[in-house]
């Protein structure tokens, strides 16, 4: 092989003008390869994007022997010349001069043969499955929205807060936390009442995995002023469905002076521009996408960018609910937790966009939210998405000492002071969110299932790699 520096096929077919008629040098795995006699033709892809590249293989100047190697899967190096191409599905492609074969991938073993296996398999095999086209453009897709929310948050002067993933305070109160210990599971320390004794354990106390960054978010927002969160989250819920994960990413703004409106102001503007970032930037994927999951994927994801969210308080919405006529899986009634079916009324059927829903009944959000003057709702602020229904869950934050304090009693919880200390000294109001991020790549892609959008997903009962 000559010294050559490698091109990134992305680079190569973004704009070939400068590269034509030079000799080029690429790296990848193989598509596919068909041909005659005479000739040869190899789909190459890098990763760096959804399209191949196509390799042209004379055979007079390469033997089937040196080209047995290259099936689907195998990994080769290539140099030639890039010429436009003579025929049709591609602009340009490479008319091979050296080879090197990296690695083989023995077709009676390598799973991913032919196209159009299930996603279902695919789960299966996740260790392969992002070599697919479908997973590729998943996965850059959900790389692009990531680098998007750095973007947005970091122009608009909010830091990028590390909060901690091993805590002891459970933000949301639901009990659904992932236990850390390195205490002997079949031989526990006991204290004299036949209670654990945590002050054995590693950290001295019980800890946990933490299922939000807010309590420790609201820290950096009472002092930096505006923060966000970009992390992984653990929940321990026995929901096995298309929109649940055990370990997933979630964004979590909080921002000092903030009240609910500006709250849902923000929410709306970052979402819409995440979204917008990803037309813009993932062109290639999203149409890919469309073409083979989701027809109407771009229409729904512009018709988001483009129109405003409804602002809604609960009450209204249960009332909608209730004069819908329709038969509901799980009843509707005033201080009802709302089930999908019924956010994905008012959001696909009722208003036909998205849904700021608003002032939810105390008892069915955590004791943090501000407590409105008729106490008996708090200022929460659910966005509810065409099919994801929930993707973002918020609040203006409880910033009176007293009240916070009877809610933190009321609800049991320990070891809250350090919290409650944002409210004794020089407390503000404050506001903040929570992003789902595999949500949003659900939402982005158009896939169906969000374990399709985490390369590795946890939930219960699977924990492989
Ligand atoms: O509504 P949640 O539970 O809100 C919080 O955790 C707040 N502390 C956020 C805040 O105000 N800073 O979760 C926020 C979002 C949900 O709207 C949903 O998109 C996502 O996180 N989410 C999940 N995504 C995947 N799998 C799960 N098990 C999820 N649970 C929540
Ligand atoms: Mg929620």
């Amino acid at each position: 092989m000559k010294d050559l520096r490698r091109v990134r096929i992305a680079e190569l077919l973004k704009d070939p003008t400068p590269y034509i008629g030079k000799e080029v040098d690429v790296k990848g795995w193989v598509r596919s390869r068909r041909g005659n006699k005479y000739v040869q033709f190899v789909a190459l892809n890098d990763g760096s994007t959804i399209n191949n590249l196509q390799i042209v293989f004379d055979l007079q100047k390469f033997s089937d022997e040196q080209l047995k190697p290259i099936t689907t899967g195998s990994s080769i190096h290539v140099q030639g010349q890039l010429v436009e191409s003579q025929g049709k599905g591609q602009s340009v492609e490479i008319q091979a001069e050296n080879l090197e074969i990296y690695g083989t991938a023995n077709p009676d073993e390598y799973p991913l043969q032919k196209k159009g296996h299930s996603l279902e398999f695919l789960r299966e095999i996740a260790h392969l499955r992002p070599r697919t086209n479908t997973f590729g453009a998943v996965f850059r897709v959900r790389a692009a929205l990531a680098y998007a929310i750095h973007k947005f948050f970091t122009e608009k002067g909010f830091y990028y807060f590390h909060t901690p993933l091993i805590t002891a305070s459970d933000c949301e109160g639901a009990g659904a936390m992932f236990q850390v210990t390195t205490l002997p599971l079949n031989d526990l320390p006991k204290n004299e009442d036949g209670t654990i004794d945590y002050s054995e354990d590693f950290f001295g106390r019980q800890s946990c995995l933490t299922v939000s960054g807010q309590l420790e978010g609201e820290l950096g927002a009472t002092s930096l002023g505006a923060i966000y969160t970009f992390g992984p989250t653990f929940r321990a819920e026995n929901s096995n469905t298309p929109r649940h994960l055990s370990e997933f990413w979630m964004i979590e703004p909080e921002i000092a002076f903030a009240d609910i409106r500006e709250n849902m102001d923000i929410a709306e503007e970052f979402i819409k521009y995440c979204i917008n970032y990803a037309l813009e930037n993932c062109k290639d994927d999203i149409l890919f996408l469309q073409e083979h999951f989701d027809k109407g994927l771009v229409e729904r994801l512009k018709f988001v960018v483009e129109n405003d969210f409804v602002r809604l308080p609960y009450s209204e919405g249960i009332k909608i609910l209730e004069e819908s006529g329709k038969k509901f899986e799980f009843p509707v009634y005033w201080g009802v937790d709302l089930a999908s079916e019924h956010e994905r009324y008012l959001v696909e059927e009722h208003f036909k966009r998205p849904v700021i829903l608003t002032d939810y009944p105390k008892e069915i959000k955590a004791f943090y939210m501000k407590l409105n003057e008729d106490g008996k709702t708090v200022r929460a602020m659910d966005v509810l998405f065409p099919k994801i229904g929930e993707i973002i869950g918020g609040s203006e934050r409880e910033e009176n000492y007293d009240k916070l304090l009877k809610r933190v009693e009321e609800q049991g919880l320990d070891g809250m002071d350090w919290y409650l200390d944002t409210r004794k000294f020089g407390t503000v109001p404050h506001s903040g969110f929570g992003l789902g991020f595999e949500r949003l790549v659900l939402f982005v892609t158009g896939m169906q299932n969000i374990r399709d959008v985490i390369p590795f997903p946890r939930y219960p009962k699977n924990c492989e790699y």
